[in-house]
């Protein structure tokens, strides 16, 4: 019998590569940039598995070209990148990594919604420069975490964890949900509202949802206009549920007091960026996961979808319907 081609458009531990080449061939797009989609067009003609990543775009005509693909396995959570619907369609089982990132990317929406609230990478630019010159009851004042308003929207794991860490600041915890959660209301003291009134009333909004059609631009000129002066937008979740053109303008004309963001429209963010002129922004490379255990919990857990399809059995998270 033939044994499976997997192709991984990443290089991951080199155990993890091993674990899959017990039962698999293995092909590697080896440097650490996303695969030219030539060579992920070619390598899917023979692959029966593609381990993949955020950065590659796996649609339906990618799928067309791939006649044996059986699984499609993402080191990640998110899987907008790949068109689903399709695959279901021709019987190619979609997998994703959730439950191991959820802490790590909590902790990063906190660390990021605390940079953009004290203003730490402003701070740390105005130091390095040789600009610091006295203390001053005017330098670099920011806004108060503790015992402030958090409005999340998208009650999720990651949302859980977010508003786990919010209770030890004091925080009164807002949430806005496609279905309103009990359970975490009662756990976590969060109060369900509607959109409207989480953006008029929190300090900090922070979003989470998975991009869907119907996430898709939520937020826009008009819910900036309904957030406070004063407020805080933190963005992990994905670039596009976002407007980013009324981002900047409300950030310009001070319609909100700052933003801290992950993710963008596009990736990389483009050098000629509107938001990278302004100062009321934080701004990280997409990092939300980013730990050394975490990233290793991921790639094992899409080696372990991956193993599972090719054996013909249910992926422990398979993401199609
Ligand atoms: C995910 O897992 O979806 C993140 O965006 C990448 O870490």
């Amino acid at each position: 019998m033939t044994r499976p081609y997997v192709y991984l458009t990443r290089r991951v531990d080199d155990d993890i590569v091993a674990r899959l080449a017990e039962h698999c061939d293995i092909g590697v797009w080896e440097r650490d940039e996303p695969v030219p989609r030539a060579v992920l067009e070619a390598e899917a003609e023979r692959a029966d598995g593609l381990y993949v990543m955020v950065t590659d775009c796996i649609d339906a005509d990618l799928m067309d070209r791939a006649p044996r693909l059986k699984v499609v396995s993402t080191m990640s959570v998110g899987y907008d990148h790949i068109d689903v619907a399709a695959a279901t369609a021709r019987g190619i089982l979609v997998t994703n990594t959730p439950g191991v990132l959820t802490e790590t990317t909590a902790d990063l929406a906190f660390a990021l919604l605390l940079a953009t609230a004290r203003r730490l990478t402003e701070a740390e630019r105005f130091l390095r420069e040789g600009k610091w010159r006295a203390w001053s009851p005017n330098l670099l004042v920011g806004r108060d975490v503790y015992g402030a308003t958090l409005g999340i929207i998208g009650l999720g794991r990651i949302g859980e964890a977010v508003a786990r860490r919010a209770k030890g600041f004091a925080m009164r915890i807002l949430y806005h949900n496609r279905r309103r959660r009990p359970e975490a209301e009662a756990a976590l003291g969060a109060r369900y509202v509607d959109l409207d009134t989480l953006l008029r009333e929190s300090d900090f909004v922070v979003l989470l949802t998975p991009l869907t059609p119907e996430t898709e631009n939520l937020i826009g000129w008009r819910e900036f206009s309904l957030m406070k002066e004063t407020a805080c937008f933190i963005n992990v979740s994905r670039g596009q549920t976002v407007d980013e053109d009324a981002l900047v303008r409300a950030l310009r004309e001070r319609k909100i007091w700052a933003a801290g963001l992950d993710v963008y429209r596009e990736e990389p963010l483009p050098p000629d960026h509107p938001l990278l002129e302004l100062d009321n922004v934080v701004l990280l490379p997409h990092i939300g996961s980013a730990s050394v255990a975490t990233r290793r919990n991921m790639a094992l857990l899409a080696a372990e979808g991956c193993l599972a399809a090719l054996r013909g059995e249910r992926p422990a998270h398979l993401v199609n319907p």
